[in-house]
């Protein structure tokens, strides 16, 4: 039999913050005289932060000098760690927590596999550090995000083959590296921008436990 692994993105799959960072980024936006939609947020979903800004400054039409760059990627980051601050475990996404206690009490490891700098303190706001086995980040990697990095890094902390992981993601970049790691990949979200993950869910309400258990087996027989 063997051992399976469950990695969580973060951003989008635990917690909604993809609103808070798109707040940040309309502000800079906004101070650099262009306006930021929503729509034009979806694109930033796990996309690491200085590709965000790039993207950003693309929409803008805005050249910047390396040191305006650096100014403007600590400014944001800033404005979005002033969002963090007031985070607290209300801002769960539903029935995460149940997903996590029934990994937990079947003693199966648990990673987080997030493109984001700031997952550990996001993680201690809404008190779900004590879930995790391991905590690999956007402080971890070298390449970001469709490349499987990430997941693989996770894989080999918890020390479990990485075709015997099964990961949870909301976004495309992130399916693409599950997948591309030879792992079960979860689409969170969509399922029409999702369409290349394994399986695809609205969100973790309609993940039951049979599905859960159903999964553990098949995965322990790869
Ligand atoms: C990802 C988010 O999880 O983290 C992206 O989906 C974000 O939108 C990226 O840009 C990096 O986050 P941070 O917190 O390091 O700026
Ligand atoms: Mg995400």
């Amino acid at each position: 039999m063997k051992k399976v692994g469950f990695i969580f993105d973060l951003d989008g799959v635990i917690v909604d913050t993809a609103k808070y960072h798109y707040l940040a980024w309309r502000k800079l936006a906004n101070e650099l005289g262009f306006e930021f939609s929503k729509e034009q947020n979806e694109l930033f979903k796990g996309v690491s932060r200085k590709r965000c800004l790039e993207i950003l400054l693309d929409i803008g039409k805005i050249k910047a000098t390396q040191e305006q760059f650096d100014t403007w990627m600590i400014d944001k980051n800033v404005d979005y760690l002033a969002y963090i601050e007031k985070m607290d475990a209300k801002e769960i996404l539903p029935d995460v927590p149940r997903v996590l206690e029934y990994l937990k009490k079947k003693n199966i490891p648990i990673a987080l596999g997030s493109a984001s700098k700031n997952a550990r303190p996001i993680l201690e706001k809404v008190n779900l550090v004590s879930y995790f086995d391991s905590i690999v980040d956007g402080n971890s990697v070298t390449k970001a995000k469709p490349d499987p990095e990430v997941f693989l890094i996770a894989a080999n902390n918890l020390g479990v083959n990485a075709s015997s992981c099964i990961v949870f993601e909301d976004a495309v970049a992130g399916i693409q590296a599950a997948n591309s790691a030879k792992m079960t990949s979860i689409g969170i979200g969509d399922s029409n921008i999702l369409d290349e993950a394994s399986y695809n869910f609205k969100d973790f309400t309609e993940i039951s436990d049979s599905f859960l258990e159903s999964l553990l087996s098949k995965n322990r027989k790869k």
